[in-house]
């Protein structure tokens, strides 16, 4: 495999509304960030993914671009923008945007521009389409509820927009458009960015001619997967987009893929694939329903074990996941993946050390290297996420009470996630000096990065050592590009496997509260890390304690 320069490297995902705030208006900021470098580098993170700091409404949180050329400035300047990538670089950091293509915002000129004259240039950036018999075009769900089509305001015409109606999608079938897109794309590498993460790709090839799905629930609309399934030839557009952009700067590309067709993962993340990396979300898909939130399966240990097994020998030999535990769009990693009761520090740190350690790039999202847990809303009226509110009203109307619906969002909600950052146990965890955005967890006087940095054998201490391991002279090139092999994995509970390259690195981890034996296969092992202070072995035979992770070398 060649070699990039990312390969070796830790990524961390900043959420900015909820990271840090620099001037008291309660809204995470550019400037925020760049206080908190030094913070980032001793953690042991090199590329810094942010999500959307482009103008925007926020109706989707800035995944509604209305410029693509500039900051918002709830989040700061150009400058400060400039500022951070500099500063970045000088602390050999790379910072990632979130590039948001799929659609942009319905206060974008282009969109204004088709309301204006929708038979004109800019009205074929859009899908739109004339109104006719009073029927929707097609009966396509979006995704956060509803059909996909509205009535593009002072025309006979409905637009399509597969997220939410301020989220109108572009037409990629227009040449001009996917040209417009690359030149934004190329102005910000310009600028030195490191590369992009990509924002709900798959979304940007539409099956055509427009026609109706399945029906699939009592709305009479059908879920968006069937149009997808249906739709061909994307990889024109991904390669197209690559060799114009991307390729020419050396850039790292991350895409945000979900459901890739069977024998496409070579094409997005291959050698020569469309993007250097796709996230690896089968844990995160696990269990869910066509119904919505109320109907999706709570994950167990034995599955969480097999979906990592089962995307770790799908990369092999093709290319580089990046892995993850949870992001701005899922709930809390240790909420969910770690069994309800069991949550606690040690637990924390298995899960980190099973995941981080996997062939791929790691990503750690904010809060997740101190172990940030979900939220428990008291009320519908605390979440602000489209997304929450809608999975509300789908399992009101599926006849559950209010407070089991609000279960049911507390367990799944995007604004678990989206907290602000828990910084010290001052008012509102030092986050801000004014009212936040979104309120904070009530957890923080006791989960908060001034307790943990103070701590030696705290979980942000157990994230920076993995993150020192991977990067170690010793056991870099083994950790990077060594083969996952999975051991004992039909042993319930025990989640083990090896890392083969120059050397053979044993990774366990006891997934229950009981403690189990594990045999190995070795006389002599080297413990390079250990989430207890003890390891208990006798000959070829370690007996792990509840949720103990360790990491071994074998020697002989
Ligand atoms: C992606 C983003 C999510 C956003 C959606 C629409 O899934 O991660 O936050 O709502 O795309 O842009
Ligand atoms: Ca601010």
């Amino acid at each position: 495999m060649k070699k990039q320069w990312w390969h070796d490297k830790v990524a961390y995902q900043i959420y900015p509304k909820s990271f840090y705030d620099s001037n008291g208006d309660g809204i995470g900021d550019l400037q925020g960030i760049i206080q908190k470098l030094d913070y980032l580098k001793e953690l042991g993170a090199d590329i810094l993914w942010l999500s959307p700091i482009y103008r925007s409404p926020l109706a989707d949180q800035g995944y509604d671009i209305s410029d693509y050329y500039d900051i918002d400035p709830r989040f700061g300047t150009m400058e400060d923008m400039e500022e951070l990538i500099q500063k970045a670089k000088d602390r050999d950091m790379y910072i990632l945007m979130d590039l948001v293509v799929n659609h942009c915002s319905d206060e974008h000129e282009w969109f204004q521009k088709a309301m204006e004259d929708p038979d004109g240039e800019y009205g074929n950036f859009f899908y739109l389409e004339d109104k006719k018999d009073g029927k929707l075009p097609t009966n396509w769900r979006s995704y956060f509820g509803g059909p996909v089509w509205d009535e593009l305001p002072g025309t006979d015409k409905y637009y399509m927009h597969v997220f939410h109606k301020k989220q109108p999608d572009l037409n990629w079938e227009n040449p001009r458009l996917r040209q417009e897109v690359y030149k934004n794309i190329n102005w910000w590498l310009d600028k030195g960015l490191g590369g992009f993460r990509i924002d709900a790709i798959i979304n940007i090839k539409k099956a055509l001619p427009l026609k109706d799905y399945p029906v699939d629930r009592n709305d009479g609309l059908s879920d968006i997967s069937y149009m997808l399934k249906d739709a061909q030839g994307i990889g024109e557009f991904l390669r197209e987009m690559k060799e114009e952009t991307f390729d020419k700067y050396g850039a790292f590309s991350v895409g945000e893929v979900f459901n890739e067709k069977e024998d496409e993962l070579k094409n997005f993340m291959g050698e020569d694939g469309y993007f250097s990396s796709i996230f690896d979300f089968n844990k995160e898909i696990w269990g869910s329903s066509d119904k919505g939130w109320y109907d999706r399966k709570a994950i167990t240990p034995e599955a969480f074990k097999e979906c990592t097994f089962e995307s770790q020998q799908k990369g092999e030999g093709v290319g580089f996941y990046s892995n993850i535990l949870e992001n701005h769009d899922e709930p809390r990693g240790v909420s969910r993946y770690i069994p309800e009761g069991d949550v606690n520090e040690a637990s924390k740190k298995m899960i980190a050390t099973l995941y981080f350690l996997l062939k791929g790039l790691p990503f750690i999202y904010q809060g997740q290297e101190i172990g940030m847990e979900n939220m428990i809303f008291e009320s519908i009226e605390q979440v602000d996420d489209i997304s929450t509110l809608d999975e509300y009203k789908v399992t009101m109307e599926a006849g559950f009470t209010s407070e089991e619906a609000l279960q049911v969002v507390s367990r799944y909600s995007r604004d678990n996630a989206r907290t602000p950052m828990q910084w010290d146990e001052s008012a509102h965890a030092g986050f801000t000096t004014g009212t936040p955005w979104l309120q904070v967890n009530p957890n923080y006087t006791s989960i908060n990065v001034r307790e943990q940095l103070d701590r030696e054998d705290s979980l942000f201490h157990h994230y920076q050592a993995l993150a020192r391991l991977r990067k170690s002279p010793e056991y870099k090139e083994t950790l990077v590009y060594g083969t996952t092999i999975p051991y004992l994995r039909e042993h319930k509970n025990l989640m083990a496997y090896y890392r083969k390259g120059a050397k053979t690195l044993l990774i366990l981890g006891n997934y229950q509260r009981e403690s189990q034996r594990v045999p190995l296969e070795w006389n002599q092992v080297k413990m390079l890390l250990n989430n207890y202070s003890e390891l208990c072995k006798k000959d070829k035979e370690i007996i792990l304690e509840g949720y103990q992770a360790v990491v071994l070398e074998c020697l002989c």
